[in-house]
This record gives C-alpha cells, structure tokens and sequence, in this order.
C-alpha cells in the first residue's frame, strides 16, 4: 500500500452516457472513466493474460442455432437452483476493491444487485464492510470466503456474514498463489492507502504471513499458508451455511468437491487472474458438467460480454454465470445506475437471444441450441 489516490474513481456520471448500446460497451469505455493504472490492474490477468484471452476467445466457437415459428410469449429468465428461486441466472461475481472504480465501491453494485433482483456474491477482500453492503443489498446475497491462516479469524468471518443474511458461503481456492499482472505492473498500478479489505481489518494477522522459512519462496513460503483438503473438511462443519467452491477446472476435483457435500461448484479460472494458461472456463465446463451429472448446481464465470455468452454458458451446463469485470466498468462510468443498467443490458441480450433460440425458460437452453462455430452443421 503507498499514499496514492485515483481521483478518476471518484467522478462518475450520473447518468449513462450516450455511447452505451450495449454490455460490453461498458469495457469499451471504461479507461476513459478510471486511471490509467487501475484500468490496467483490472481489466489484466496473471502474466501475459493468456487466459484472459482465453476466455474471451472460447465463446466465438459455438455459434447459435435460430428457432422458428415457435411461440416465446410465455417466456421467462426465472431460475431455481439449490432450493432457491433467481428472477435471473446472471450474478454479480465477487470483485475485491471496489472504491478503485467508485467513490462508495461495494454499496454502490450492492444497489444495483438490489435494483435488478441480481444475486450479490461480496468479497472478502470488499473495499467496504460485508455488514454495510448487506443492509443495501437484496434478499439473494452470497459471502465469498478466502479461508485465513488463523482458524479463529475464518471462524469469525463466517460468523459476520451468517449474522448478516448471507445466504451462502463461496469459498475461492484457486488464488492461493498467483502470478503478477504484467499489465498492471507495467502501468506501475500500487493500491491506494483508502482503499483497503475493511472485513479483515482488526484482526490480529501473523506478522509472518507466507514469509519463507527456508526453501522456495512459493512451496515452503506461499503456500505454507494455502488451505488444503482438511481445512475445507474443517470449514464445512463450521458454518450451517451452504458451501460453494470457486475455481474448479479438473473434473476429477469436482467429482471430490460434490462427494464432500459441498452445494455447488463455480467453474472459474478467476478471470484469467490465476493461473495464466489455464484453460478457458467455457471449455472445460461440458466435462464438468458431464463428471458432476445432470442435477448439480454448477455456475460458470470467465469472459462474458453478452447475453448470447450467458446462453452459450447455459447451454454448455452451466445454471447460471458470474460477471466480473463489466460490474467494475460500469460502476465507474455511472455508479449504480451503471452497474444495474449493465446487468439489465446482460438480462436483455440473454431473453433476445433465447426467443431467437425459440427456448422460454433456462430449462430448454441446451447443446442442442449450439453448433460447433466453422464446422458443417450435421
Ligand atoms: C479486479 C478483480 C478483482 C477480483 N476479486 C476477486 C475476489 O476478491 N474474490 C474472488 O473469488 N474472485 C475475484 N475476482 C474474480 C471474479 O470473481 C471472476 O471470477 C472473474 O472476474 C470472472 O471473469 P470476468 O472478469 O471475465 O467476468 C476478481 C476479478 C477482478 C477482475
């Protein structure tokens, strides 16, 4: 942390401006609205964002198959999963840091979660409290958990967000360890000193957190600290709470996640910011789905732009699909008016697409929707 602000977070519109025709076009104006380095830090990966790339190129190869004459008057967007009924199946991913993009960070996409009947997964690492988030946001709230070397420390976070309504915990046990940004080293990003993860502040951390013993800075340092099959076993008899874990790409992974009784997977490669070479989410989606059968809550998240990329994900397996980066676009250009006009865009493209599609509820959206992108259609 050093003493820098970004005074580019701290003005947005308070009304969407005029280049706005679509979700995506939310990425496309962002960097005008943020710093240089932040936009950088953001919109990066690990590495040389290969994954990042990944991601986005995995949607171009499946194409759409349209429908005709079929009657879509009765259609709907409403989603039932693990015994809970969604107007929608698009969530607003766990994005940490949120006053990087706007003044009043988390409140402002927890509004927007609010306003457009969306499910709010908060972060752990939230720029603004889970306690002053939750009394903004609806009813469909999740807490994402990043488990702490300190048993007592996770412990207590569980406790904090049962207190405050979250309905679900998502653990993210794929960022133990990640690779640096170069994007955002390049653009000499550093985290200004207001900006800061306030659920961890006030605990007494270890001072030597992931500092090396002997060895490898990573195996004997890093990861020293980095939960394992026992700490989840441990942290599923803490909480009543259904767990969720983020950041499953092995089939084999999920089919031990579901034997463990968790209540859904996330299949995610957190943005293309872990593993840098990681494969797309997209493309290893239909072995998971196929590993964890049919009934399994399985959401995706990973490069989704459009309403036609949350159909695809549908239709590939997933129940529903997390965004991430176009909530920290749109929360920068237009608060959360931005964040809620994004997601309704999103919701918009999806219905487009599914009447298109001739499908009228999620149910019907399957691999019989697609074809395989420049391959004859059989
Ligand atoms: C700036 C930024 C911060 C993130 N912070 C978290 C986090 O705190 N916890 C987490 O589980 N995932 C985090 N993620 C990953 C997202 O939850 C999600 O997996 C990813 O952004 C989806 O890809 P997309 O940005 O292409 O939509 C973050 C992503 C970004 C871009």
């Amino acid at each position: 942390m050093n003493n820098i602000t970004y005074h580019a977070a701290q003005s947005p519109l308070d009304a969407i401006p005029a280049g706005i025709h679509c979700a995506q076009d939310y990425e496309m104006l962002a960097h005008r609205f943020m710093a240089h380095p932040v936009h950088e830090y953001i919109a990066g990966g690990s590495g040389r964002d290969c994954t990042v790339q990944a991601n986005l190129d995995a949607y171009a190869h499946w194409s759409v198959v349209p429908r005709l004459l079929r009657d879509v008057t009765g259609g709907h967007t409403q989603l039932a999963m693990a015994g809970t009924s969604f107007a929608h199946p698009i969530f607003l991913a766990p994005v940490a840091f949120q006053r990087l993009a706007h003044v009043h960070g988390e409140m402002e996409t927890a509004r927007a979660a609010q306003a457009t009947e969306s499910c709010l997964v908060a972060s752990t690492l939230a720029s603004v409290s889970m306690e002053e988030t939750a009394r903004v946001a609806g009813p469909q709230r999740w807490f994402q958990l990043y488990m702490q070397p300190q048993r007592n420390v996770t412990r207590d976070l569980l406790r904090r967000a049962e207190a405050a309504g979250y309905g679900a915990i998502v653990v993210t046990l794929d960022a133990s360890v990640q690779a640096a940004s170069l994007r955002a080293l390049r653009a000499e990003f550093l985290r200004p000193t207001d900006c800061i993860a306030v659920n961890l502040a006030g605990y007494n951390m270890s001072a030597d957190a992931g500092a090396p013993t002997a060895g490898s800075r990573i195996f004997q340092g890093i990861m020293r600290q980095a939960p394992v099959w026992a700490d989840l076993e441990w942290l599923m008899t803490q909480t009543t709470l259904p767990i969720w874990v983020k950041g499953v790409l092995h089939r084999d992974d999920a089919v031990m996640l579901k034997d463990k009784g968790v209540a859904g997977l996330v299949v995610s490669n957190h943005g293309g910011r872990s593993l840098d070479g990681a494969p797309a989410s997209l493309h290893v989606l239909p072995a998971i789905r196929a590993a964890v059968g049919a009934d399994f809550p399985l959401l995706l998240d990973g490069g989704i732009r459009s309403g036609s990329d949350v159909f695809k994900a549908l239709a590939l397996g997933a129940n529903a699909v997390m965004i991430g980066r176009l909530q920290m676009y749109a929360l920068s250009i237009a608060g959360a008016l931005g964040v809620a006009h994004m997601i309704q865009l999103l919701r918009e493209e999806l219905e487009l697409c599914m009447a298109m599609a001739g499908c009228t509820t999620l149910k019907e959206i399957d691999r019989h929707a697609l074809v395989a992108a420049n391959m004859p259609y059989a």
